[in-house]
């Protein structure tokens, strides 16, 4: 259940200090407090949304016109736009095929002397293999940023998703494990990337260094006109207090809102073993899945169309499931497309061959229910679609 007296007592609180600026309930500096313990990070920093996150935090790592960053093209398009807001250009490399993540052999293929980060993204939940990645980064002194918006308590040989790279992303967008409409976090245990990552997120406020609320400066230096606020360029990309008090109640119950994926995820998994032609995302040894979605590739060589089994899952009383986003730079936003002159991909259909195999033969199960009677309709719908075309 998303919501519960928990998050509504939260609300109420924000709404009875009158959106005061002089007295506030702390709610952006609660939900920071509690978010960075959960993922056993130094820092957590709210902002708007998990678009943001990836922008500002690719700025803060110094990454901007005349950069590369590696991100893979089977994923929500977010994923290269926080590229392109900096100025810096995508450069796509491949996907496994097994866990559709990206693979660190073809991102070892797509280093230039460009190449300032690399944006493993933790598709459907699954983290992304970031061991290598961090060992590349190391050796070239590249910035990797996960992009985890769909991985909640995703686990990597014990660490928690947000703890392992250089800082992660998330998004609270409805979606997602823990929503508030629209919202998003950083993490990092870098205390001075951190710092650089607030004050993009606020204008470029000094006072906010050291955390939500720590700066608080006086009423007489603040209502002071020889006050100067801005010590860098920034954007306003910071999370409201009704937003961040639905967050909080909802990171202290993070838990439960995972276990129902999981649980559902369970369900459906049980029902799709043993079938050959549906074939799920494939969790390595040492990882644990958060399954934002539960998703299946469908084999190559069946006799019906995606269209067909999703109609008949319908039939079947299923819900509605979603195949996955287009490969993104065959977004008509991207395709043929010169993002800046040292750009040296060319976004055509070939540049990425196993992510364009897969893409128009997943299917994205839903696992957000909270209720076990769906949990099993889903399961139940599953058999039926299965043995109607096996
Ligand atoms: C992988 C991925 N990255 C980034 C985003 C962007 O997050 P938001 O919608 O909060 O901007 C999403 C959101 O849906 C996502 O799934």
């Amino acid at each position: 259940m998303r919501i519960t007296e928990r998050e509504i007592s939260y609300v109420n609180e924000v709404l009875r200090h009158q959106f005061r600026t002089t007295a506030s309930a702390g709610m952006g500096g609660r939900l920071e407090t509690a978010f960075a313990a959960k993922f056993d990070s130094g820092f957590a920093i709210a902002f708007a949304n998990g678009t943001a996150t990836l922008h500002a935090a690719l700025a803060a790592a110094g990454v901007g016109p005349g950069d590369e960053v590696i991100v893979p093209p089977l994923t929500m398009a977010a994923t290269s736009l926080g590229v392109l807001h900096t100025g810096a250009v995508p450069v796509y490399a491949d996907v496994d095929p097994d866990t559709w993540n990206l693979d660190p052999r073809s991102v070892q293929s797509r280093l230039t002397p460009r190449t300032k980060a690399i944006i493993p993204v933790s598709l459907y939940g699954l983290p992304s293999d970031t061991g290598p990645l961090m060992a590349l980064a190391l050796e070239k002194n590249l910035f990797v940023l996960e992009d985890a918006a769909q991985c909640f308590l995703g686990r990597n040989h014990g660490k928690v998703v947000g703890s392992i790279t250089h800082a992660s992303s998330f998004s609270f967008q409805n979606s997602k494990h823990m929503s508030c409409g629209e919202g998003g976090m950083i993490t990092t245990n870098d205390a001075d990337l951190a710092d650089k990552i607030r004050r993009f997120s606020c204008l470029g406020y000094g006072a906010v260094s050291g955390g939500a609320g720590k700066g608080k400066i006086s009423r007489e230096t603040i209502q002071d006109p020889g006050y100067l606020r801005h010590t860098s360029i920034g954007w306003n990309y910071r999370l409201s207090e009704l937003c961040a008090a639905v967050l909080l109640g909802q990171v202290e119950r993070l838990d439960e809102l995972v276990q129902e994926r999981l649980d559902s995820a369970q369900a459906l998994a049980e029902a799709v073993a043993g079938c050959a032609w549906l074939i799920p995302q494939k969790v390595p040894a040492g990882i644990v899945h958060s399954y934002w979605c539960y998703t299946c590739r469908l084999a190559d060589d069946v006799a019906f169309s995606w269209q067909d089994f999703r109609k008949k899952y319908l039939e079947m009383g299923g819900d509605g499931f979603y195949g996955a986003w287009a490969v993104n730079y065959l977004e008509p936003a991207f395709r043929g497309k010169r993002f800046g002159d040292w750009q040296t991909q060319s976004l055509e259909t070939g540049l990425c061959p196993v992510a364009e195999r897969l893409q128009p033969r997943l299917m994205q199960f839903k696992t957000n229910y909270s209720d076990p009677k769906r949990r099993q309709n889903a399961a139940d719908a599953m058999r039926k679609t299965i043995a109607f075309f096996s």
